[in-house]
């Protein structure tokens, strides 16, 4: 892949994040999330490539934009699989809470896992802890076995977990261990990615999010270098119909332990995102005067382990693509 496609990617995850910025604590997610959708569908149209949506806003009956298996792209270049969350962390945006970004991977077509739409239980870690983790072991052991890896005692160890009733007995278990634990509530593709950054203080994740989020984290933990295991966890018969759908025809197939190449395969792995609000890996949107705005984003491509911090200054006077939203 080209490797201006890289930034190519940061420009899509800054317009979505911008589109979405003045609906901060505003109450509606939907409406965030509708701009950020099309400030990210507007920008693949300049994008050289032949993409198909494997990740993304639903199927076509339920998402007029950037629905799964849309082809997306200005229908040159290569043919890759593209996964996107125009935003992670709907209500985060709707109430101004941290942790809210707008993310892309893409990769070579057929490369990426074409994950229904239900929970995934997920084991994430950076890569000092890579090949220690095993989401069949206890959680005491997993952490256990981290903690050695990343040479830290446990009580020094900080989890990172969504804080959800169906999470009761992971952090009875991890309390007992005596690590740190890291609550949040929304937004599990930030703190997964959290992981591979030793600044951030987080070392492993647990719980179940959704499965569409663990596979673009996977995109992320395989560039970094980290690790993650996850196994699909469809919670209702019509769950379960649509992991049918999606290719997962049995039980077995459905309960199968899935490790980073199952999630993603690819070799060239292009990931960007920016934060719309705080989060411990990017600052925030920032209004500044004089209609001067701040974005912060990370790129990165796994062919080159090169990632890239990037920190933008737009000005929303000059900025055509962003006239049609409310900036
Ligand atoms: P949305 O941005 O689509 O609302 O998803 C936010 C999120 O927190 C994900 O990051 C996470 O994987 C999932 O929801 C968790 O689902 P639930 O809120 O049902 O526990």
């Amino acid at each position: 892949m080209d490797r201006n496609i890289a930034l190519e990617l940061v420009r899509i995850t800054e317009t979505a994040a911008l589109a979405s910025a003045n609906y901060m604590g505003r109450g509606d997610k939907n409406a965030a999330d509708g701009a950020a959708v099309e400030g990210m569908r507007v920008c693949f149209e300049s994008v050289d490539v032949r993409g198909e949506i494997v990740i993304g806003e639903g199927e076509l009956d339920e998402a007029p934009m950037l629905y799964i298996g849309e082809r997306v792209g200005s229908g040159y270049g290569p043919m890759v699989d593209i996964a996107v969350d125009p935003i992670d962390g709907t209500n985060l945006i709707a109430k101004g809470l941290p942790n809210a970004i707008s993310v892309i991977a893409m990769t070579e077509h057929g490369k990426m896992l074409k994950a229904p739409d239900t929970y995934m239980d997920k084991i994430i870690v950076g890569p000092k802890a890579k090949g220690v983790i095993n989401l069949d072991a206890p959680v005491s052991e997993n952490l256990k076995k981290v903690a050695a890896a990343i040479d830290k005692p446990l009580s020094d160890l900080t989890l990172t977990i969504l804080d959800r009733p169906r999470h009761e007995a992971i952090i009875k278990e991890a309390r007992e261990t005596g690590v740190r634990i890291k609550m949040f509530n929304e937004g599990d593709v930030a703190a997964g990615i959290a992981t591979c950054f030793p600044d951030t203080g987080v070392d492993i994740l647990l719980g179940a999010g959704g499965a569409p989020e663990g596979v673009i984290t996977a995109a992320a933990v395989r560039t970094l270098g980290g690790d993650m295991q996850g196994r699909l966890r469809p919670m209702s018969p019509e769950e379960i119909e649509r992991c049918h759908q999606m290719g997962f025809k049995t039980d077995e197939e459905i309960g199968r332990l899935l490790n980073l190449d199952d999630l993603v395969s690819g070799k060239d792995i292009l990931f960007a995102a920016t934060a719309i609000t705080d989060g411990d890996l990017l600052n925030g949107i920032t209004f500044l005067s004089n209609r001067r705005v701040k974005t912060h984003s990370v790129v990165m491509r796994s062919s080159t382990g090169t990632i890239r911090f990037v920190e933008a200054m737009h000005n929303l006077d000059q900025k055509e693509i962003l006239k049609r939203f409310n900036l």
